[in-house]
């Protein structure tokens, strides 16, 4: 048995031993009487390397995101040459402990691949890279991802289209065309549209919605929209109900894709506690979304955060903290999916 097959079992084994003393259902029994999947993103070094990290994921989520190793970067470093072994070996993972997997991102204007980006191609070769990387990547995972995050963040915060090289470079039919690719290469996988700070009904989430209006008449194949989640203590959003139901209305899907609130270092009580009425904003909005999908936080435990490298002085974003102890937005997670509705 390999290394990574043992882990695969052991993963397994525990998935039922982690939830705390005292609560007999774990997260993912919690949201699956939703019909909701709740899902993590997973950072793939750590999940090798921290036998606890694992233990946790296979435990609490029924679905998990790539925090990095679907990323053009990550598969494609050199023109040609793909590398898919970590993302295969969550996928693995993901397999053998039940859950349902995020892909994520197909097409982004970060952690792109140098000879990408320094390229200097033409509009025509462009467009056929961003093809070939949409075919070659979905069509790999084919049958393996419940959900791709097909377009990434193509939004600026006053509703315009963000300028991107593939903005500059193919104009803004490159979102309709990636939808169909990755429809082409997979067509039983739900296709979305993801951004951040369109939780509420502001000039963003407005475009977005406009956007995924338009497609869908166009008859382009997007399934619905990730609404990212990125928050912090000081702020709840609060028009999130009314714009969920929007596209609810429109009969798009939505998913909370990248769920964490930060806080300006050290935590205290007081922070903690307006940290889970922040987490418990964006999971009862989902909950009272019929076609809210999925709960997906950016990591669950304090000790691998992307945010202290990104905020200087804020952290302390996630459920668990550094030792993987439960903080108040964990009990309250637990909260509102206990909740029968
Ligand atoms: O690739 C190098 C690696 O070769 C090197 O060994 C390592 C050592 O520092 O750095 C690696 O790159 C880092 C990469 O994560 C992988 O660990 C980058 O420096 C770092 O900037 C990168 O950060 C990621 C960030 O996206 C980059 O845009 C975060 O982990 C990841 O959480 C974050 O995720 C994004 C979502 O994809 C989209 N939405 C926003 C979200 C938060 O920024």
């Amino acid at each position: 048995m390999s290394v990574f097959a043992a882990v695969i079992v052991a993963g397994a084994l525990t998935a039922h031993l982690v939830a705390p003393a005292g609560h007999p259902d774990t997260l993912r029994d919690l949201a699956a009487k939703h019909h909701l999947r709740i899902g993590t993103a997973v950072d793939t070094a750590a999940l090798a390397a921290d036998a606890p990290y694992r233990a946790e994921i296979a435990g609490e989520f029924s679905t998990v995101t790539p925090e990095n190793v679907m990323k053009w970067e990550v598969v494609e470093p050199r023109r040609g040459t793909y590398d898919w072994s970590a993302a295969d070996r969550l996928v693995a993972f993901a397999q053998a402990n039940g859950q349902q997997v995020r892909g994520h991102t197909l097409v982004w204007h970060n952690q792109l691949p140098a000879w990408l980006t320094s390229g200097n191609f033409s509009a025509d070769e462009l467009r056929q890279i961003l093809r070939k990387h949409i075919f070659d990547t979905v069509s790999h995972f084919k049958g393996k991802i419940w959900q791709w995050d097909v377009v990434n963040e193509a939004f600026n915060e006053d509703g315009t289209l963000r300028d991107t090289i593939w903005l500059e470079k193919l104009g803004p039919g490159y979102i309709a065309d990636a939808f169909r690719w990755a429809h082409q290469a997979d067509p039983h996988a739900l296709l979305l549209y993801n951004d951040y700070n369109i939780e509420d009904v502001n000039a963003k989430s407005t475009a977005v919605y406009d956007l995924v209006k338009t497609l869908r008449a166009q008859g382009v194949p997007i399934s619905g929209v990730g609404l990212q989640s990125h928050e912090t203590v000081s702020y709840a959003p609060n028009t999130m109900r009314q714009n969920l139901g929007r596209f609810d209305d429109l009969g798009l899907d939505t998913a909370i894709t990248e769920a964490d609130v930060r806080m300006d270092l050290p935590s205290d009580a007081i922070k903690l506690q307006a940290q889970a009425n922040v987490y418990s904003t964006l999971l009862e909005s989902c909950l009272a979304t019929t076609h809210c999908l999925s709960f997906t936080v950016w990591g669950f435990t304090d000790k691998y955060s992307w945010v202290p490298s990104t905020f200087e002085g804020e952290g302390a974003a996630n459920l668990l903290d550094e030792n993987f102890q439960p903080k108040p937005a964990y009990a309250a997670v637990r909260t509102d999916l206990s909740v029968t509705r």
